[in-house]
Parts: structure tokens; C-alpha cells; sequence
């Protein structure tokens, strides 16, 4: 019992707090309400409590600085803000001060037990376990789902780790069409499994690429994809870096909640841009927006797709603009990615020979600290080559 999370509630309504603690009994003890911020604060530190729930009612600026000096000196505990409405500006500030989520009232029972058990498991899951690379751009045809499918390719070559593409875009995905595969395995399968997953059952179900990494990607029909909340997603990434030593995920483009979150507990989040005015627009505000979210700068990192070297926009100018060093280029051939589409292929296994492999093999050794053996030092262990 003593191992059970402590909570406490700032708000002036009781009802809400008793209701609350009832919700959450068989998960949180709530050991208080405090009407007001100032209190609060101090019983949220002299109890160094895991979770505040702070009613916004009236007084959200104030819940708002209450949820960023929280974080800031108790960085562990879980902070939810409740109110009766979920409105979005509200919501983004919460999420950028560190909030957890937000909770409707009246509550739904279920939904408060989903949210809090995550946010929960989350502290425990999502701070340890494999690395998440998100790679995302606002803009559509860029070439974030051709990124994420060679960069996990070249993951894994280099590594040899258990790597997944995770296609985010569970509406409609391109991964299957591009790799040309039919995976029986989709998000949808892994959220109703997220309780029961084990080792066996993961790696039996979710589907392999010839090329070695693991695939799992929304059927190629539309597919109702509201039902998964961001907490689900969440959930799902808590599992998935249990089991896998790098989870690549080709993001929507979107500033959905749910993209938000994944980008959030992303290790990496690439953001890839062209060299057209308007996609440089477009990650301009996109990596103003992650600076305002206050994410990591090291974590957010440019790549430049379909890179000409004869641009008026050279790859120095675009760092002056975006402040920041690019961190990989990868030449225009749109020939090349047509041909080795077709066939399912990635460029690792299908055109090894061409510069764009080995620009991607730069990538995947600058991510990942594992620089390219120069004759293929795995193929030659694999034939037995080393030990010759
Ligand atoms: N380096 C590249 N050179 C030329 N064409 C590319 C390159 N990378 C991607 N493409 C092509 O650009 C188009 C859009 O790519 P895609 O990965 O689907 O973008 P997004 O996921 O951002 O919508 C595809 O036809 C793809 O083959
Ligand atoms: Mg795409």
C-alpha cells in the first residue's frame, strides 16, 4: 500500500475532489485539497507528492507558472490539469509547462484512470528503454516517409539492433505501399495488446522487412484513427521502447495532439526540409514553435531532402536562418527512389552503390554514434571474413 502513488487536488470545488479521489482509488491516494495555488505548492513539495491535480477554473496564467515551477523543481511529479472544457490554447500551454494532460469535469471514469495509469507507467517507461527518432515536416512530399524507411534501414545495418519503423500516420500510411510489404501487425492490433505484450508476443506478431528491421505500419485503407487518443499513443511507445532498441517514427503532418506528444518524448526529432521558400517557411515555424514548446535544441536536428548543390540556397544559408547546423543532406534522384519503390526496396539493398546510400549512411552513423565500417565490416563477419 505504501507504494502507492499520492496525489494531491488544488481546487476550491470539493465535489471535484471527492470525485477524484474515488476515481482513482485503485491507483492514486489522494492525501489533500488545497483551495488555492500558494498552498498547494507548498504541500506538493513537503510531501514531494507524484501527482497535483490543479482545477484551472478562473486561475489557469496562475496554473500555468504553478505547472512550470512544479516541473522545475520536482520534475517527477505528474502534473494534470482539469477543467471543463478542452480548449487548445489552454491545452498547448499546459503541455509546453510540462503538464501530463488534461482532464474533463464532470469526469469520465475510464478516461481519468487511462490518462493517470500512463502518465504513471510513462514515468517508469518512457524515460528509459529504446531511443525514439521522429521525423516530421509540416509540409507534405518532402520525403519524411522515405527518410524514416532508410534511416531505420540504415539503423540497423550499422547496428544490427532491433529496430522498428512505426508509421504514425494511422489514417492512411505509405510505408506498406513503399516497401511493397502487407503487415498483419498495425497499431491498432499493438493498442489492444498494449496489457498482455511480452517479448514472445511482439516479436511474433510484428512484421520484418527483407532488409532486417521491423515494420509496423496502418493497413493501406483509411482506417478510423480518432479512436487512438494521445495517451494511447503513448501507452504504445512505453511498450515498443521496452522491446526495441530504436523506434523510427514517419510522422503525420500535423500539429495534432498526437504528433505533439510523440515529438515530445522523441529522443530525435528530425525536421526536414527543401531548398523552396516556402518548406524553409514552413520549418522555420516549425522549429520556432519546438523552441517555444521548450524541447531540447539538440534534439530537434534539419535535414535538407532532395539537396542540389547548385541551389540558390545553399545549405550555410539555410543554417543562418534556422540557427542551427544541418544535419545531413541528401541529393535529389527522384529516378532512384522511383525504380527501388517499385520493388519494395530501400537504397541499402538496392542501390548500395549510389550516393545516396552512402549519405544515408552518414546519417543513420551521425545518429547513432556507429560509424560505417568502410568494407562492410558485418558482411564480412557474416561470411566469416574476420575470422579468416
Ligand atoms: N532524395 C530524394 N530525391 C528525389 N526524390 C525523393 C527524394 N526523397 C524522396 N523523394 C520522393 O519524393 C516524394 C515524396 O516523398 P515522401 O517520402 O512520400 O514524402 P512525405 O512523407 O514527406 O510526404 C516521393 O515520390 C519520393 O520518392
Ligand atoms: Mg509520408
Amino acid at each position: 500500500m505504501n507504494n502507492t502513488p499520492k496525489g494531491i487536488v488544488i481546487s476550491e470545488d470539493k465535489g471535484l475532489y471527492q470525485k477524484l479521489s474515488a476515481n482513482l482509488a485503485p491507483i492514486v491516494e489522494i492525501t489533500g485539497r488545497t483551495p488555492d495555488i500558494a498552498s498547494g505548492y507548498k504541500l506538493a513539495r513537503e510531501a514531494n507528492v507524484d501527482l497535483v491535480f490543479l482545477d484551472l477554473t478562473d486561475k489557469a496564467p496562475d496554473c500555468i507558472n504553478f505547472a512550470k515551477r512544479i516541473k522545475r523543481v520536482q520534475p517527477e511529479t505528474e502534473v494534470f490539469m482539469v477543467g471543463s472544457t478542452r480548449d487548445p490554447d489552454l491545452l498547448l500551454d499546459g503541455m509546453r509547462a510540462g503538464a501530463s494532460d488534461f482532464l474533463t469535469y464532470p469526469f469520465e471514469e475510464k478516461a481519468v484512470i487511462a490518462s493517470v495509469k500512463d502518465a504513471l507507467d510513462r514515468g517508469g517507461n518512457l524515460s528509459k528503454g529504446g531511443e525514439i527518432v521522429s521525423v516530421f515536416s509540416l509540409k507534405g512530399g518532402v520525403g519524411v516517409t522515405t527518410i524514416a524507411i532508410n534511416l531505420a534501414s540504415h539503423v540497423f545495418d550499422l547496428t544490427r539492433d532491433k529496430v522498428l519503423l512505426f508509421d504514425l500516420n494511422l489514417f492512411m500510411g505509405d510505408i506498406s505501399s513503399y516497401l511493397n510489404i502487407e503487415t498483419a501487425y498495425t497499431p491498432y492490433d499493438l493498442l489492444r495488446d498494449v496489457e498482455r505484450m511480452d517479448e514472445n508476443l511482439m516479436f511474433s506478431s510484428v512484421d520484418q522487412h527483407d532488409a532486417g528491421f521491423y515494420v509496423m505500419t496502418t493497413p493501406g485503407e483509411i482506417s478510423d484513427s480518432d479512436q487512438v487518443s494521445p495517451a494511447d499513443i503513448l501507452s504504445m511507445l512505453g511498450v515498443l521502447k521496452k522491446h526495441f532498441d530504436y523506434i523510427i517514427v514517419d510522422c503525420p503532418h500535423d500539429f495534432s495532439e498526437r504528433t505533439l506528444k510523440v515529438c515530445s518524448f522523441s529522443d530525435t526529432v528530425f525536421v526536414v526540409t527543401q531548398q523552396t521558400i516556402p518548406t524553409v517557411k514552413s520549418v522555420q515555424k516549425v522549429i520556432e514553435f519546438f523552441r517555444d514548446m521548450e524541447f531540447d535544441p539538440d534534439k530537434v536536428q534539419v535535414i535538407i531532402n532532395r539537396y542540389l548543390k547548385d541551389s540558390t540556397m545553399e545549405a550555410s544559408d539555410l543554417e543562418g536562418v534556422f540557427q542551427k547546423k544541418i544535419f545531413s543532406k541528401i541529393s535529389n534522384d527522384y529516378p532512384l527512389f522511383a525504380k527501388i519503390s517499385t520493388k519494395g526496396e530501400t537504397v541499402n539493398h538496392g542501390a548500395e552503390k549510389h550516393r545516396i546510400n552512402r549519405e544515408y549512411q552518414a546519417m543513420a552513423g551521425d545518429l547513432t554514434g556507429i560509424s560505417p565500417a568502410s568494407d562492410g565490416f558485418w558482411k564480412q563477419l557474416f561470411s566469416g571474413g574476420l575470422f579468416r
